[in-house]
């Protein structure tokens, strides 16, 4: 797993900086091509001569040398990860506001690889609110934290910050470069928001939906190494490699999606697909001293549904399902009535979960009453377990991804 790969090793100024030169060498044991960066800070710690001697090469400090003038980009680029360890509270904020005032820093944001950060600090720092927070939006990146372990800490202290152990770090490593590529050749289609659909000129029946989900999991797609369309009604920042589809209503949902199916490898159904529309959206604006107007509404398109229907063998369709009551039994009888893969569920009257919430708890319901619960976590991480299921579903399957027939 470690074999040739490339892992830029941060290094930042705390005292469990020592336990980096551990984490370096069972790196290199096992194979890796170890680059270390050192912040000025994690130099009062450690000397750069014992990290240089149990890397694979010199100790880089400086962004600032005439040798090697863009250090940070042949580092940022080349790196098929990146591990920081001991993270500090200054990293995570710089690090989480995007400021680049060191190398470490600049090669944080000079890269698309997968990152690993590992804090360690006083319990009263990892504890405050500012630096949860900032936990929370690197988290929120797909940034990978491996949380500090509860024990002692310098000074005599005893509680929660402590280094993970280097076996801790250098797993978390390899889990990371696992499941990095495994969607890498396979088109992922995802439809994200709520749609909207026209009254008249200015007035749409809209929803709660904030797209925030999907996305989460066309970023995630996308750093897995999928291709991602991402079909959405939502005006949020387009993670990087995705390609966006703007739609606004289920007409035009289902347009996209159905041009988009027989092309796609999977499917995943996050949006918020209005179920009924006005028959006649008036073309201008309805006037107040017309009175109050009688909005006839018809049913939209079941677009997942026509999509089961049409399913490709080898093709995942992945489902939601926003409860409020009997979310087992609601999610098992849509799984099975519009021919899906997976669906997700949750209890969107739960606190945190679903609509505009940054975080979500989801059950993970599969054919045969295979239910997998993930408890509430950032829409980040229920994107993850979301996307372990489809790789694993995709790897049970007898026809993945080739030879396509219709099934039905
Ligand atoms: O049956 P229900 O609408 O609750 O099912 C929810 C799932 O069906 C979601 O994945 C949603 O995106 C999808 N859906 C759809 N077209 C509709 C309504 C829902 O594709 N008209």
């Amino acid at each position: 797993m470690l074999a040739g790969k490339r892992i830029v090793l941060g290094v930042t100024g705390g005292i469990a900086a020592y336990k980096a030169v551990e984490v370096s060498r069972r790196l290199v044991d096992a194979g890796a091509h170890v680059s270390p960066v050192m912040t000025a800070g994690a130099e009062h710690f450690i000397g750069r001569t014992t990290l240089s001697a149990l890397a694979s090469e010199p100790v880089q400090t400086s962004l600032w040398d005439e040798a090697n003038p863009i250090p940070h980009t042949v580092l940022g680029q080349s790196a098929d990860l990146i591990v920081v360890a001991p993270a500090t509270a200054r990293l995570l904020a710089a690090y989480a506001a995007g400021l680049s005032t060191d190398l470490l820093t600049n090669v944080l944001l000079a890269t698309r690889a997968p990152v690993v950060v590992c804090p360690a600090m006083h319990t009263e720092m990892w504890e405050h609110p500012a630096v949860q927070a900032n936990v929370a939006t690197l988290r929120s990146r797909g940034v990978h934290i491996v949380e500090p372990e509860e024990g002692r800490l310098a000074g005599g202290d005893v509680g929660a910050g402590r280094l993970a152990s280097p076996e801790r770090i250098v797993a978390a490593i390899e889990a990371v470069l696992s499941t990095t590529r495994d969607l890498a050749n396979v088109h992922v289609v995802v439809s994200a928001g709520g749609t909207r659909e026209p009254i008249d000129a200015v007035r749409v029946i809209a929803n709660r939906s904030s797209g925030k989900q999907g996305y989460a999991i066309a970023a995630e797609a996308a750093a897995r190494g999928a291709k991602v369309t991402l079909v959405s009604t939502a005006e949020l920042p387009v993670p990087a490699g995705v390609a966006l589809r703007a739609v606004e209503t289920a007409a035009q949902m289902q347009a996209a999606l159905t041009e988009l199916a027989p092309g796609a490898d999977v499917i995943i159904m996050a949006a918020a697909v209005a179920d009924f529309r006005p028959v006649a959206p008036a073309a201008g604006k309805i006037k107040k001293d017309q009175g109050v107007p009688q909005i006839v509404l018809e049913p939209t398109p079941d677009i997942l549904a026509a999509l089961g229907k049409a399913k490709l063998a080898g093709q995942v369709l992945v489902g939601f399902a926003a409860e409020t009551s009997d979310l087992l039994a609601n999610a098992e009888s849509k799984l099975r009535r519009k021919h899906l893969d997976l669906i997700v569920a949750n209890d969107v009257s739960a606190p945190g979960v679903g609509f505009q919430h940054d975080t979500n708890a989801v059950t993970l319901v599969q054919p045969g009453g295979v239910v997998h619960v993930v408890a509430l976590a950032d829409k980040r991480s229920i994107a993850k377990a979301v996307l372990d299921t489809v790789v694993q579903i995709r790897g049970a399957s007898p026809t993945p991804n080739s030879k396509r027939s219709l099934t039905k």
